[in-house]
């Protein structure tokens, strides 16, 4: 046991201080959700935000283990907490997220010093774990959960644009990712929550919302068995109808999208909702069928490049970003330009791209066929190349052109700047104020016109 009590600080509030938390997250969008849902919780349980992490007395680290250096840098942030506790006994240390999981109790058997290792699973159940804690458990916490809903208020970085988890979890088993294993079955939430959590948002003045999944529209397939049985009807294009209306929101993104399940009804859906923007984030991970069929992802290049076609047919100003795993085991050098020649042929504003990384109880990670660490590297840089030429290329369309923009906060980097994005997605910045002088706040919808084009983002001026 090496959990202690946190010091009780005196606090002329009712509430008492229970000293000050530092959130670190890793990884994708979901453990940014997740975080926002465990800082509103602390922050309930009379936790206040630190200034700077090395003062913190409670260290939170929200993991990924997507690929080996995801998890490598969890272990090289932990090593310095470890080091710090040692001198501040009183110090709390809770692993959360993906790594978490996987690591379970090993993780407790290596770095000794921390107080909770909680899988993603988990994170609405923050205060009860930390109570187990303070009465001087060290608490594992990675059993399969229900996930329990609603119980938390989330505190959010952005007070215009919110993040709205609709399915939890992810059911296929792509060969190489380990998201299945540490984020469990596929949970849809029932369109009352989602549609109660958006209302609440737009009552405190969110004007745009991201509707969250690992494999989003898989959304509500688990409904057809179990407690709410909606036999099949209760699909992501019904749920964009049924809450597009909610008064105050402005726009409505989702993310992630998989090739299998993304149907020409979602793509007329979203062409027919205007709050719906344009701009789909939809992974293909390789351009080569071979390749799709020992990743198992249960699509063709074909039929992905039908849904591309039907959304640039419906919705020409779409932007059309993905991911993509390069040097996946045995991939051939032709497999690899098939890749490439995908990107060329789409011309996708975006793609992230990865080296392929063997994870922990995979199949790809014990086929012999593996690719040296030297074709990894030079692959990965090759397709960036592609990416940053093809992404530039794309961005001429916005150059002189007038775009809706959200504002959403003033530049970090220049505070006569306002950032915000277009409905495409792409990041914006312009003047706080317009030559004749009238001044804009956060959550306004504004015209501009787009002057500079970057590969990434854009500057322009107010109309
Ligand atoms: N659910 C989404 C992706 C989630 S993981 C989908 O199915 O598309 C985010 C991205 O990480 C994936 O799209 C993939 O490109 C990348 N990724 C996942 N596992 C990986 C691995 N083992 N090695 C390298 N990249 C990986
Ligand atoms: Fe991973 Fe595939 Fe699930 Fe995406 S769909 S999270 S890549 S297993
Ligand atoms: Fe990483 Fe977990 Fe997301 S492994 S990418 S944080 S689902």
């Amino acid at each position: 046991m090496t959990a202690s009590i946190a010091p009780i600080k005196q606090s002329s509030s009712i509430r008492t201080n229970r000293g000050s938390y530092w959130i670190t997250t890793f990884g994708c969008q979901m453990n940014k959700a997740d975080s926002e849902r465990m800082s509103g919780i602390l922050q309930k349980m009379g936790y206040e935000l630190a200034k700077e992490e090395l003062t913190a007395d409670l260290i939170l680290y929200n993991t990924c283990t997507i690929r080996d250096n995801a998890e490598q840098k969890v272990y090289s942030y932990l090593g310095r907490q470890a080091k710090r506790k040692k001198l501040d006994p009183n110090l709390k240390i809770i692993i959360a997220g993906c790594l978490a999981q996987q690591e379970g109790e090993s993780l407790l058997r290596r770095v000794p010093e921390i107080d909770l290792v909680m899988g993603p699973q988990h994170a609405n159940r923050l205060e009860t774990l930390l109570n187990q804690v303070d009465n001087g458990h060290q608490v594992l916490a990675t059993d399969e959960q229900h996930i329990y809903e609603d119980i938390a208020t989330a505190r959010r970085e952005s007070a215009i644009c919110g993040w709205v988890n609709i399915i939890y979890g992810c059911n296929e088993r792509c060969t190489y990712c380990v998201v299945p294993s540490v984020r469990g079955k596929e949970q849809s939430r029932t369109p009352k929550a989602i549609k109660n959590e958006i209302e609440q948002l737009a009552s405190i003045g969110y004007k745009e919302i991201t509707l969250l999944g690992q494999n989003i529209d898989a959304y509500g397939r688990d409904f057809n068995v179990g407690e709410y049985n909606y036999s099949g009807q209760t699909t992501l294009s019904y749920l964009l109808e049924y809450i597009h209306d909610v008064k105050g929101i402005e726009r409505i993104r989702f993310a992630t999208s998989h090739p299998r399940y993304f149907t020409k009804e979602l793509i007329d859906v979203c062409s027919n909702l205007p709050k719906v923007c344009e701009h789909f984030h939809i992974p293909f991970q390789s351009g080569s069928n071979k390749i799709l069929k020992r990743m198992a992802r249960g699509y063709t290049i074909e039929t992905y490049k039908e849904i591309i076609n039907y959304i640039k047919e419906l919705m020409p100003e779409s932007s059309i970003t993905a991911d993509a795993i390069v040097a996946f085991p045995g991939e051939t050098n032709d497999e690899f330009e098939e890749t490439l020649s995908l990107i060329e042929d789409i011309k996708f504003d975006l793609v992230n791209t990865a080296a392929y990384s063997p994870r922990p109880n995979t199949p790809a990670a014990s086929w012999p066929n593996q690719l040296s660490e030297n074709i990894k590297v030079d692959r990965l840089r090759e397709i960036n190349r592609l990416v940053e030429k093809t992404a530039k290329a794309r961005n001429i369309r916005y150059k002189d052109s007038k775009q809706e923009i959200l504002i959403e906060s003033i530049n970090s980097k220049n505070n006569s700047q306002f950032m915000g994005r277009t409905r495409t997605n792409r990041l914006t910045f312009f003047p706080r104020s317009s030559s004749n002088g009238k001044s804009y706040k956060t959550g306004e919808i504004v015209n501009v016109k787009i002057n500079e084009i970057r590969p990434f983002s854009l500057t322009g001026s107010l109309l």
